[in-house]
């Protein structure tokens, strides 16, 4: 059986396909013409965040029987195609969740402290420090919008910063969290209180532009908003002009609309921290995604074991020809 590697995943997660007999086709680096050719007889495609796993794909592959996703974001995926034509999705839901939250943080200390223009700056050999006075995260108030396996290890390590946190997320309510830890409202509650909003929740028709003109001007003028999550839950323009018209103070923006983002309207902003989609870029999660996914594609394409599959219930090695 074969199986497209269409994004680069590491060499342990390579040798863990190639050792369970599958045929590897690599393509990482290679043009969406190349996938696209490649597709046409495989058995399964792993991507990451790079590769479009859309209609045209779909059709394309004929005999595929599985997408690996290696890491959680599966707005690259057309999930109701793939479901549809009964192709099986998996993602590694658990690896980067480490990654993502530290990265979060990172960013708003980064925020809270100047450190990106502390460093531009003194690189220009200007000795700003006066200009550049931050706050303390200790008793200022952080919305958590999402609080899934991400949002939650955010929480933990601001509680430990000594920050006032409160969150929303349509899947959870107060009794699954002690009063101590976070304070669970209604997003405009969260949105109007909070000095710093982090977003932890993924895209689709319900998040897209969540953050709009009108919902920037219900947070307070000096708070700032961070987005680990996915381009296109804030929408890009009016954050611009949010940032620019005074409407809030910052933001570090991780992810964007269109990646990869070359050019962006916030290049060039002082009020805003850009990196290039960093939130599960460790030596860590890299590995630990790709071995996963991995372990995940050789047992569904060898034994018709599932797990972690986004569009079926998990089945084990031994259900599986009973099932079928
Ligand atoms: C994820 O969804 O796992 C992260 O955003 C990283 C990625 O897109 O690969």
């Amino acid at each position: 059986m074969k199986v497209l590697i269409a994004d680069p995943i590491s060499k342990h997660g390579l040798s863990i396909l190639s050792d369970s007999g599958l045929d590897l086709i690599i393509k990482a680096d290679s043009s969406l013409d190349e996938k696209l050719s490649a597709a046409k007889d495989v058995d399964g495609i792993i991507i990451r965040s790079g590769t479009k796993v859309d209609n045209k794909m779909l059709q394309i592959a004929k005999g595929l029987k599985v997408i690996g996703r290696a890491g959680v974001g599966i707005d690259n995926i057309d999930l109701v195609a793939a479901t549809r034509k009964g192709v099986v999705v998996m993602n590694t839901p658990d690896v980067n969740t480490i990654s993502a939250a530290e990265h979060t943080i990172a960013l708003i200390l980064t925020l809270a402290r100047n450190i990106h223009l502390g460093h531009s700056t003194l690189m220009d050999g200007q000795w700003n420090r006066h200009n550049l006075i931050g706050t303390e995260l200790r008793n200022k108030k952080i919305g958590i919008l999402g609080l899934g396996k991400i949002g939650k290890e955010v929480m933990t390590r601001c509680l430990s910063f000594g920050m006032e946190v409160s969150g929303f997320d349509p899947f959870v309510n107060q009794d699954m969290f002690s009063d101590k830890e976070i304070k669970i409202s209604g997003i405009d509650e969260v949105v109007s209180e909070s000095d710093f909003i982090t977003l932890h929740m993924p895209l689709n028709k319900n998040t897209e532009n969540l953050f709009n003109f009108e919902r920037f001007k219900k947070m307070k003028s000096t708070a700032s908003i961070i987005n680990v999550a996915r381009g296109g839950i804030i929408n890009e323009s009016d954050l611009a002009r949010a940032l620019n018209e005074g409407v809030i103070n910052g933001a570090a923006i991780d992810v964007f609309e269109v990646e990869p983002a070359t050019d962006s309207i916030f290049f060039g902003m002082e009020e805003v921290i850009c990196t290039p989609h960093l939130g599960a870029s460790t030596l860590e999660a890299q590995e630990n995604v790709a071995l996963q996914v991995a372990d995940q594609m050789s047992d569904f394409l060898t034994t018709g074991a599932v797990s972690n599959a986004i569009n079926m219930p998990s089945i084990s090695a031994s259900e599986a020809p009973v099932l079928k």
